[in-house]
């Protein structure tokens, strides 16, 4: 998905832009001519994509996406030194250090913080930037939402492992997406567009046994790389997705089905 040229007058604010999947959205808009300002809290991560990332095209912030100040100073620095954004990609993923336990032992506090981190966090940058698109009636945001926002846990594949389906992370990526449909009701007629994306998992050298029991319920793939949301992303980014808000794109090599 390359030198297609297709975001050439287009800034896509990226936020959690150090993560496994947004360094590749980086990546990915860059080479389709697009600029970007990748935010993340992640100093070190920041610091990483500035090695990565240079040029007029790539602007490197620290943003955290639980504060409405550094989100709304973020979004002013970016549009200080582009003169514009029209595109916002939510992929920051905030959670708290007890993130990731069994269903049993997940205490109701944790529960609250984790909703509170991460699916507040998606409505909080959202709002902001909705806000801004609608002034200048253009704008199109994405979300990150999961299969496990789609379909119910499949906690076979995960015996043997320390790896779960966390029920907070089921019960947030499922409000992402009828987040990303209210906001797409809401906007629609301010010329500002929102729509998400559900992924499968990434490899990210998980457990070989796992990878097999993963790779069973999908086709030929089995676990995505980053660059398999490619188009997915730079489709909804793009001019040719203008009709089509308010939708939930699967890429997940039919691990859903
Ligand atoms: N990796 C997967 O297998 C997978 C699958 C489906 C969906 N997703 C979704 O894709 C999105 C990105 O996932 P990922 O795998 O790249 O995650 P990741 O953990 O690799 O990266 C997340 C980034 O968010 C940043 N971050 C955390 N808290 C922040 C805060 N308060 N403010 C700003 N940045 C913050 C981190 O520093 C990190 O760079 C998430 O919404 C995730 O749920 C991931």
């Amino acid at each position: 998905m390359t030198n297609r040229q297709t975001l050439n007058n287009q800034v896509i604010f990226i936020t959690g832009a150090a993560g496994l999947i947004g360094r590749r959205f980086v990546s990915m808009i860059l080479q389709n001519g697009g600029r970007v300002v990748a935010s993340d809290i992640s100093e070190k991560g920041l610091s990483e994509l500035n090695t990565l990332f240079s040029g007029d095209d790539f602007l490197g912030v620290k943003v955290d996406v639980n504060d409405t100040v550094s989100v709304t100073e973020g979004l002013e620095r970016a549009r200080a030194h582009f003169g514009t954004v029209t595109g916002l990609v939510n992929s920051a993923y905030p959670r708290n250090s007890n993130y990731g336990r069994d269903f049993m032992a997940v205490e109701y506090d944790d529960f609250c913080e984790n909703v509170n981190l991460n699916l507040a966090s998606t409505f909080l940058v959202a709002k902001i930037f909705g806000a801004y698109f609608r002034e200048q009636k253009q704008g199109s945001i994405v979300n990150l939402s999961s299969i496990y926002g789609v379909v119910a846990p499949k906690f076979g594949i995960y015996e043997n492992t320390s790896m779960t389906v966390p029920v907070e992370y089921a019960a947030i990526k499922a409000a992402v997406i009828q987040l990303t449909k209210y906001m797409a009701q809401y906007l629609k007629k301010d010329g500002v567009r929102v729509n998400c994306i559900s992924p499968g998992g990434v490899f990210d050298h998980q457990p070989e046994p796992f990878l097999i029991k993963y790779r069973d319920q999908c086709g030929l793939q089995g676990m995505l790389e980053p660059e398999h949301l490619d188009s997915a992303l730079l489709f909804l980014l793009d001019a040719q997705s203008a009709m089509v808000t308010g939708q939930n794109i699967v890429v997940d090599d039919g691990f859903s089905l």
